[in-house]
């Protein structure tokens, strides 16, 4: 039987490794690094030093591999998500059956943590049902933007007692300010924000968090909302990509 981990390495500063996750590091024979097309060298740059940083056991070995890029021309989203999914499920199959002898383990290094916007277990649970490698899964959670974010701006994520919507920039409008008083937006390519028209939502932006490069910026959504766009626009020409996460919120703590 084969063994894989598929390790939460935190949301960009090498320290959010938790021990759990430096001890299955530790424990496998291959790491799996993934190399995304839209992800800059840092980003791969960050894993690997997190490998060198902390694989203290001798003999194993690191594999990066590329992602297969997602087709949308002509398709839904849902059968552009699900086709993209396919084809990186034959890519771990490949990596699989080709990188990992039996008896061993692989440890898949999936950025923040694997339950949040990420599909390494579904798409590992998919390779399962093909029938083609047999093996069995652990997953080992890591801190997420989400945290980072928080901590960032010296937060919590929830006004008492409310709940919280975690969302994309492509479907925030159905969320805030109309269903939930606190939306946290992640994978917004549109800066969703700028269409928001509520007097009293306030915004708490992060970029680049836990890296070096950080930025983070809080306020009045009216009043910060346009230098938020021009330093993510600023920013994302200085560096050539950009990932950022905010949160927004309305009301407060003790009213109902
Ligand atoms: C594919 S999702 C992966 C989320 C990841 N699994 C997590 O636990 O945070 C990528 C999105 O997460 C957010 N994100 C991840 N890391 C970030 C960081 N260091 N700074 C700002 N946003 C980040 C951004 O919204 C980005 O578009």
């Amino acid at each position: 039987m084969k063994t894989i981990l598929i390790v939460g390495i935190g949301a960009g500063n090498p320290e959010h490794m938790t021990v759990q996750a430096i001890n299955a590091l530790n424990q496998a024979d291959v790491l799996f690094i993934p190399r995304k097309g839209d992800e800059k060298v840092q980003l791969a740059d960050i894993r690997r030093n997190i490998v060198s940083r902390y694989v203290t056991r001798a003999g194993s070995r690191t594999v990066e591999f590329d992602i297969p890029v997602r087709q949308t021309a002509d398709r839904s989203y849902h059968q552009s998500v699900d086709q993209w999914h396919a084809a990186i499920a034959m890519a771990y199959e490949r990596l699989l059956s080709g990188e990992l002898a039996e008896g061993q383990t692989a440890a898949f290094l999936v950025w923040g943590d694997p339950m949040l916007y990420d599909s390494t277990i579904r798409i590992v649970e998919r390779v399962k049902a093909l029938g083609t490698v047999t093996f069995d899964y652990s997953v080992i959670p890591g801190i997420t933007s989400i945290q980072a974010l928080a901590a960032s701006h010296r937060i919590p994520l929830n006004l008492v007692g409310k709940p919280v919507e975690i969302t994309t920039g492509r479907r925030l409008a159905e969320s805030f300010p109309g269903r939930v008083e606190t939306a946290v937006v992640m994978l917004d390519g549109e800066q969703a924000f700028m269409a928001i028209e509520d007097p009293d939502a306030r915004v708490y932006w992060g970029a680049y968090l836990g890296t070096s490069q950080e930025i983070i910026i809080s306020g009045r959504l009216a009043e910060v909302r346009q230098d938020i766009l021009r330093t993510r626009a600023e920013a994302r020409a200085l560096h050539g990509w950009i990932m950022d996460i905010y949160l927004l919120q309305k009301g407060s703590d003790f009213e109902e």
